[in-house]
């Protein structure tokens, strides 16, 4: 197994590599019993499927049906008068989710709003955010960047009259690394500070799982005066934040993957208090961002007064069949806390990388940094030649994992539901596959 040469921190220590110390592992496990909060995919011979797809879509927790249903029937007993008469009227039903995501990303409640999906919300805030100048303009972005965000800022440049092919900063790793230095992104951004508008990456990237110095990154860009914004699409729910205290400027994230709250389920952003209080900020508008006390006045208040917060950014009325899962994910993270989750994680994912470490291949590499501050639940294994033959060995053993083109295998062990048989069991069939 190579090792990519930035990342040389210790595993943690004392792991055994048979499956009787995996199952120990499990029986000692103080999370074990969250597993059983959710559905776990079945093999076609009935066993559990070992699920490491949580980084793409998180499993579905068994409360979010009756939720769903409580909606569904308040609707029927109800119909209109539920917006204010439902169990949890529909009215202000986004608020319900406040709190426990805001505990999520380090917030204050008033700093975070659950609506619409992570790209809408991305150029919902960089229609704020991103306020550029003729001598001010560059947005950077890191490479490997998820298409979403590259599509999002390069039309975002161009709707301002420049050209990404100039006004794109894409921050690269060192030539034969696979991974951005921090220090990098420092240098990058003291010597171009004043060119620079916005600074908008990925808190964990999608492909190689490699998690960002949010708060390095962050001072170092405000040190330049440059706005900041995360897409925190696989850092939510994986890798505690901090955001009010970053002094990020926005973050956005979709709820599927680490948060389980479904497909396409209703996304989160953050917008910072200094922001949340200045009404006169620019941005696009919409009635759900309006004071709630005014909104029914309807076309006799024309003109629109943004509620303080991130609800001020909202648009349109919820979802509330949609937001339903997001309570029933939400109410297991508060119970469970991020803290506990973090912990597991930490010793889940270095026991994974400790057993494919085992089985030594000059075919398949680990990407993913070593120390636990640059990794979460997510290894991204680089396969060197024949990556779909690989991967497609891989899923015959029953395991969900996923593949990006053209040649990485990504394997997540969600803290909440995998278990440490999960990973020796993803262990033994990569290194079966990445034998020849
Ligand atoms: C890092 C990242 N950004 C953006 C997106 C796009 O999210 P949405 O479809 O909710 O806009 C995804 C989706 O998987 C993602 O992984």
């Amino acid at each position: 197994m190579k090792r990519d040469g930035e990342n040389s921190g210790s595993l943690l220590p004392g792991f055994e590599p048979h499956e009787d110390y995996a199952r120990k592992l499990d029986a000692a496990d103080p999370l074990a019993r969250f597993r059983d909060r959710f559905h776990i995919p079945k093999r076609a011979d009935g066993r559990d499927a070992v699920y490491l797809a949580g980084n793409s879509l998180g499993l579905q927790p068994k409360t979010v049906r009756p939720l769903i249903e409580q909606e569904l029937q308040d609707w029927a007993d109800l119909a209109v008068d539920a917006h204010f008469q439902a169990k949890t009227p529909w009215y202000t039903y986004h608020e319900v989710l406040r709190e426990s995501a805001a505990r999520l990303v380090g917030a204050d409640p008033g700093e975070v709003v659950m609506m619409n999906s992570l790209t809408a919300n991305l150029h919902l805030m960089m229609v704020s955010f991103y306020r550029p100048t003729p001598e001010r303009h560059k947005i950077v972005i890191e490479n490997a960047a998820f298409p979403s965000d590259t599509y999002a800022v390069k039309s975002q440049l161009r709707h301002h009259g420049f050209d990404p092919e100039d006004a794109l900063i894409v921050v690269k790793p060192r030539d034969g690394e696979h991974t951005l230095r921090t220090e990098a992104i420092e240098q990058l951004l003291a010597e171009r500070g004043s060119e620079i508008a916005l600074v908008m990456m990925a808190g964990v990237n999608f492909l190689t799982g490699q998690v960002f110095d949010m708060k390095r990154v962050t001072d170092a860009a405000r040190r330049v005066g440059c706005a900041v914004g995360w897409d925190l699409a696989h850092a939510v729910g994986n890798v505690p934040l901090s955001l009010h205290d970053w002094n990020v400027d926005f973050a956005v994230w979709c709820s599927y993957k680490y948060l389980n709250s479904g497909p396409g389920a209703v996304a989160g952003c953050f917008v910072h208090e200094t922001h949340g209080r200045n009404l006169d900020l620019n941005r696009f508008a919409g009635w759900w961002g309006n004071d709630p006390k005014e909104r029914f006045k309807m076309h006799l208040l024309p003109d629109f007064v943004p509620r303080a917060g991130a609800d001020g950014w909202q648009l349109s009325n919820p979802p509330i069949l949609a937001m339903a899962p997001i309570r029933a994910s939400l109410n297991i993270f508060d119970e469970v806390g991020m803290a506990a989750l973090r912990a597991k994680s930490v010793r889940l994912t270095a026991y994974l990388r400790y057993l494919i470490e085992q089985t030594p291949s000059d075919h398949v590499e680990i990407i993913t940094p070593r120390d636990a501050d640059g990794c979460g639940c997510q290894l991204s294994i680089l396969a060197h030649d024949r990556p779909k033959e690989r991967f497609a060995a891989i899923e015959q053993q029953g395991i969900v994992c996923d593949f990006r083109e053209p040649n990485v295998i990504r394997a997540a062990a969600v803290p909440l539901y995998n278990t440490y048989r999960d990973a020796w069991t993803f262990a033994q069939a990569l290194a079966h596959c990445a034998s020849a």
